[in-house]
């Protein structure tokens, strides 16, 4: 293991990330705590954990964890997955991968187990196998520099056998599922592809290939996420409150009866975007996020952007759609905002949030690969 290389990268997403985002946010916005899963898994969370291994997940990942049993499900049991605390193994587990044979596992995309459940599941994984989540920085950003072309030629002569010509998958991951990729920062990958992944098929590159040549593999494999575009990240300037009105000639979305009076469904959403309807959509995460991948037109205000005036958003009843990562805390507290501060009645929060959007295929942009506004955001 190379520790050098072992890198802390953050979202806010997902079971570690809602706890963080929580944290980040001011008191009177928090959600529930009933939707924060303690941090320490006891010993009647790990009996039950273990218990739904072996119901859920043993199928696949073999009943020792030690993967490939059926339809080429990875190992869980290797250090290097594992210590990467990463949503994507949050995400992998609540909503599946799409387009591969893994399912998701949320009760709110209609699976078996809770919120909480997940995050016990995953505790335990670490647990089992001894190993220490790493702790995260901010680095969700960091794109790695490197010459897609070149890693083209790489990924065909090192690794399309295992992963497929097309990153179809095969004995390893499918590695160009845009749902995976759009969600996951560079450093993950590379991680993975330093270090491999001990105990399964999947070599470790460290030692094998150029610094240059993991940079172009890496470049590569992000070249093939949805909207996004290979080699140096260029930052843009997001639009503008005043201009955040979507298909403004549009006529209102007919959402029909939000769950719990605020939620609304990826699917409502998706129909009414494809249908042209008016509207306006937040993106409420830390901007970075936004920068990564977004639902295309959305703005970002995110929920720490108290200082943000709302007097720049449509007041004739234009509808209002805030989402987030986590899924739905930061935007939660975005729209408790527009409706208590601001007035605004036609508000909503994306139910599944925006990695659920991603994982259940609906398609998002990069902030590199949209037009940079004319005119810069106002302060
Ligand atoms: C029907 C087979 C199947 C079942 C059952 C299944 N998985 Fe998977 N799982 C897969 C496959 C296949 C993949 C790889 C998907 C891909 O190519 O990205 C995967 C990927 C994952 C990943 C991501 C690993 C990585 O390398 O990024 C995690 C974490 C995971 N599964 C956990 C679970 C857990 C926990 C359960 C039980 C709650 C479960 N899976 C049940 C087939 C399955
Ligand atoms: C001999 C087969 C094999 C080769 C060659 C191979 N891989 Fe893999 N790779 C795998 C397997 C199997 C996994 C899943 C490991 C596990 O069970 O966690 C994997 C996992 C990965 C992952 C993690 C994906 C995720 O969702 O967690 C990345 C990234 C990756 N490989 C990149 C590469 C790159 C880039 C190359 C070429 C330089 C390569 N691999 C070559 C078999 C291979």
């Amino acid at each position: 293991m190379t520790h050098r290389l072992v890198v802390r990268t953050a979202l806010l997403l997902l079971i570690g990330g809602l706890t963080r985002v929580t944290a980040a946010q001011a008191p009177p916005a928090a959600p529930s705590p009933a939707s924060r899963p303690p941090a320490v898994l006891t010993d009647e969370a790990a009996r039950r954990a273990g218990d739904n291994y072996q119901r859920y997940c043993a199928l696949c990942h073999g009943r020792d964890r030690e993967g490939h049993v059926n339809d080429h499900a990875p190992s869980l049991r290797s250090k290097s997955l594992l210590e990467s605390e990463f949503p994507v193994l949050g995400e992998a587990i609540g909503y599946g991968r799409q387009g591969t044979p893994m399912g998701g596992y949320l009760d709110e995309v209609g699976g078996p187990m809770t919120r909480q459940e997940i995050g016990d599941m995953l505790r335990w994984l670490r647990k089992t196998a001894a190993v220490e989540a790493i702790d995260m920085g901010n680095h969700s950003l960091d794109r790695t520099i490197g010459d897609a072309t070149r890693g083209a030629a790489v990924y065909a002569q090192q690794c399309a056998t295992c992963h497929g010509t097309k990153g179809e998958g095969g004995t390893g991951t499918a590695l160009g599922n845009a749902a995976m990729l759009a969600l996951t920062p560079d450093r993950f990958l590379r991680h993975a592809i330093v270090n491999g992944r001990q105990g399964t098929p999947m070599p470790a590159f460290g030692g094998v290939l150029s610094k240059t040549q993991i940079d172009d593999v890496t470049a590569f494999l992000r070249s093939r996420s949805t909207g996004s575009a290979a080699g140096k990240r260029t930052l843009r300037t997001p639009p503008a409150l005043a201009d955040a009105v979507i298909n403004a000639t549009g006529r209102a979305p007919e959402f029909g009866e939000l769950k719990e009076g605020r939620y609304l469904s990826a699917a409502a959403l998706d129909r009414e975007l494809k249908a042209k309807r008016r509207m306006v959509l937040l993106d409420t995460r830390v901007t970075s996020m936004w920068q990564m991948a977004h639902i295309e037109g959305a703005v970002p205000i995110p929920y720490y952007s108290r200082d943000v005036t709302l007097a720049a958003l449509p007041r004739d009843g234009t509808w209002i759609v805030a989402y987030c990562e986590c899924p739905r805390a930061a935007a939660d507290s975005v729209v408790k905002r527009l409706r208590e501060d601001g007035g605004f009645k036609n508000t909503a929060v994306l139910y599944e949030g925006i990695q659920g959007w991603v994982s259940l295929g609906y398609p998002v942009v990069a902030g590199d690969a949209t037009k940079p506004a004319a005119t810069p955001a106002k302060p």
